[in-house]
């Protein structure tokens, strides 16, 4: 999978895109994620980007140009399957999304600023807007990266444990059971007996019964959903 991220500020993205679990898979390549400062499309000898909203409102708005001089760039170079946009009136994110998204080819990532965009921008080029959450972020760079962790994790390889990614908190609807390592007993907690009994068939049973139950104590919304 390629994912490609438009934004004003790179350099928010690339620390959490290069570490740990990403950067395995990108290494792999199983996954290339590139970060494009928008800037280096941006107009005149100042590489603008933004300008003054008409309306005479405060704040300023992203311009159409140089968005749209980037995705065609990209857009030349291969076809892609989905043109996200970062919004906190984007809908909301959740595993479902993430599972979708994982299955395409090539995506691009526009991370909104300042005011937002331009709308003409969303009309032309975008096919999917993204919000992570009901609260305000400075931009759509940190939702991005969160957006981008949930869908690659999915890929396969990309996790070695690969059963692990199926076991999630979500995956089945259900949030996860409680897990435990060593050691068997500290400071009089103790792992449950089941856990240790060695019975893989009644861990399960009670793993799931675990499971419901949390999920009908914190989230029960749920629930109802499935
Ligand atoms: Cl995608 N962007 C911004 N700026 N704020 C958000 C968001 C996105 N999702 C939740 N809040």
């Amino acid at each position: 999978m390629r994912i490609d991220i438009i934004t004003v500020l790179p350099k928010l993205l690339n620390g959490p895109l290069n570490e740990s679990i990403l950067q395995r898979g990108q290494k792999k390549g199983i996954l290339e994620i590139k970060v494009h400062d928008l800037r280096e499309y941006g107009l005149g000898k100042h590489k603008q980007v933004d300008d003054e909203p008409y309306g005479g409102k405060a704040g300023m708005v992203m311009m159409i140009e140089p968005i749209a001089n980037c995705i065609r760039t990209l857009q030349t170079e291969r076809e892609y399957d989905e043109v996200i946009y970062m919004t906190p009136d984007g809908k909301n994110f959740n595993q479902r999304t993430a599972n979708t998204l994982s299955l395409k080819q090539n995506i691009i990532i526009l991370c909104g600023h300042y005011k937002g965009i331009d709308e003409r921008i969303r009309d032309m080029f975008i096919t999917k807007e993204i919000s992570i959450g009901d609260y305000v972020l400075t931009g759509g760079e940190l939702a991005a990266a969160v957006v981008v962790d949930a869908i690659c994790r999915l890929i396969p390889g990309v996790i070695s444990d690969e059963s692990s990614a199926l076991s999630d908190s979500f995956q089945d609807g259900l949030l996860a059971p409680p897990i435990y390592t060593r050691p068997a007993s500290f400071e009089g907690h103790e792992v449950p007996e089941i856990m240790r009994s060695g019975n893989f068939k009644a861990i399960e049973e009670w793993e799931h019964e675990q499971a419901l139950k949390r999920t009908e104590e914190r989230r029960p919304d749920l629930l109802s959903d499935r």
